[in-house]
């Protein structure tokens, strides 16, 4: 069939939504409740507007970035993600490709259709481990120690999700991992034989991190256990950087930093989790106001361009990072979808810089924004 050329990440929603029975495709595309949380963080990202200058001899452009003091080719990378897989075969391993060819990092969830071990060696060390809290402590420490072993230096915990956020659209279709196949699910995939035949021969995609062991994963299970005792122990335990991702308040924000954590990755989960979240785009420039300049902050949640990639940067983000697009690049494009990603942004990148009269990422400041 006839496909239309990948221009922006909306092309690629749109392939995806063609290729990915409804299922999956509401799985990956879905958000909390009735989608606000998502909606007034586009909206605040799009009110934001950018400074253009003049004359500034912009010839030298590069779009490389800098994550813990070393380079990076792109000033984005890949935020973690359960079950790529569903996206199609393989996407795990495109993801963890990508990460390679561009330095920089893929991060690997604790529900991922691909063992930990895999992702770093595919990705040349650009990974790092994704956990989500768990009541049982022993299979956390297995996935700790096995994330050690594997090589990991960069530790992402998850915070947000003391209880998984309700997701209609989801819950409409009976998502569940391992799938369960009743007349509707059946109905769904006939629908969508190329995907259904592709993963029928790849087998079905499997939260391989529990392959084998005797702990499993259940992605509603409740995490409310998870507090500050949680982190100081596991702050002790854990020798490399520790990011904690899921932040949006000050206070919280704050105490991260007292607790000694290396990073923090404010992000509304890309609204999938309280629907009534304060957009986490402005979440960041009040954090970044509270924690000053120094103290590292990543973002998620939202990004669909590259000035929106700028836009983050100058509302006070050390490094970017985008979800959906990914998986939607993979599994509207194919095996190459990633990468057609990362240049499309890449060039969009560079037009912004040119048009706001600077040559590199770091060179961003606050100043460039302007506030309606
Ligand atoms: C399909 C899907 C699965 C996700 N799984 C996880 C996960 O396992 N762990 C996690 O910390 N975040 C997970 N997230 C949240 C992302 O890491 C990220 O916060 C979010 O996708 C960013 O928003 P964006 O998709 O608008 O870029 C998931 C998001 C999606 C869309």
């Amino acid at each position: 069939m006839f496909k239309q050329p990948f221009v922006t990440v909306e092309d690629a929603r749109r392939a995806a939504k063609r290729r990915l029975p409804a299922m999956v495709f509401d799985y990956i595309d879905g958000a909390a409740g009735e989608g606000l949380a998502e909606e007034r963080n586009r909206r605040e990202l799009a009110h934001l507007m950018l400074r253009s200058r003049v004359l500034q001899n912009v010839e030298k452009r590069s779009v490389a970035g800098k994550l813990f003091g070393a380079p990076t080719k792109l000033p984005f990378g890949i935020a973690p993600m359960g079950m790529c897989n569903l996206s199609g075969p393989r996407t795990d391993i495109h993801l963890a490709k990508f990460a390679a060819q561009n330095h920089v990092p893929v991060a690997v969830s604790t529900a991922a259709s691909t063992p930990l071990e895999k992702m770093i060696e595919m990705a040349e060390g650009n990974a790092w481990f994704q956990l989500y809290y768990t009541a049982d402590q022993s299979a956390a420490e297995h996935l700790l120690s096995r994330a050690e072993t594997a090589g990991y230096d960069v530790l992402v915990l998850t915070v947000d999700v003391p209880e998984v956020g309700k997701r209609p659209r989801e819950l409409r279709h009976g998502f569940k991992m391992p799938f369960k196949i009743g007349p509707r699910q059946f109905i769904d995939f006939a629908m969508h034989p190329k995907w259904s035949v592709s993963t029928l021969l790849h087998g079905a995609p499997s939260l391989a991190n529990f392959d084998g062991s005797q702990a499993s994963f259940d992605r509603s299970a409740s995490r409310a256990g998870a507090d500050w005792i949680y982190l100081k122990q596991l702050r002790q335990r854990w020798k490399g950087k520790l990011v904690i991702k899921g932040v949006l308040d000050v206070e919280d924000a704050l105490r991260l930093k007292d607790e000694g954590v290396d990073a923090i990755q404010v992000s509304s989960h890309g609204g999938r989790q309280l629907d009534s979240a304060i957009p986490p785009i402005l979440a960041l420039k009040a954090i970044r106001e509270a924690l000053g300049e120094g103290f590292t902050l990543f973002y998620d949640s939202g990004i669909r361009t590259g000035e929106d990639i700028v836009k983050a940067y100058a509302m006070g983000a050390d490094f970017v990072f985008l979800g959906r697009p990914f998986q939607m690049a993979i599994a509207g494009y194919g095996a190459g979808g990633a990468q057609k990603l990362g240049t499309l942004l890449g060039e969009e990148i560079s037009q912004t810089l040119a048009m706001l009269g600077i040559n590199s990422i770091d060179q961003v400041t606050s100043s460039m924004i302007v506030e309606p």
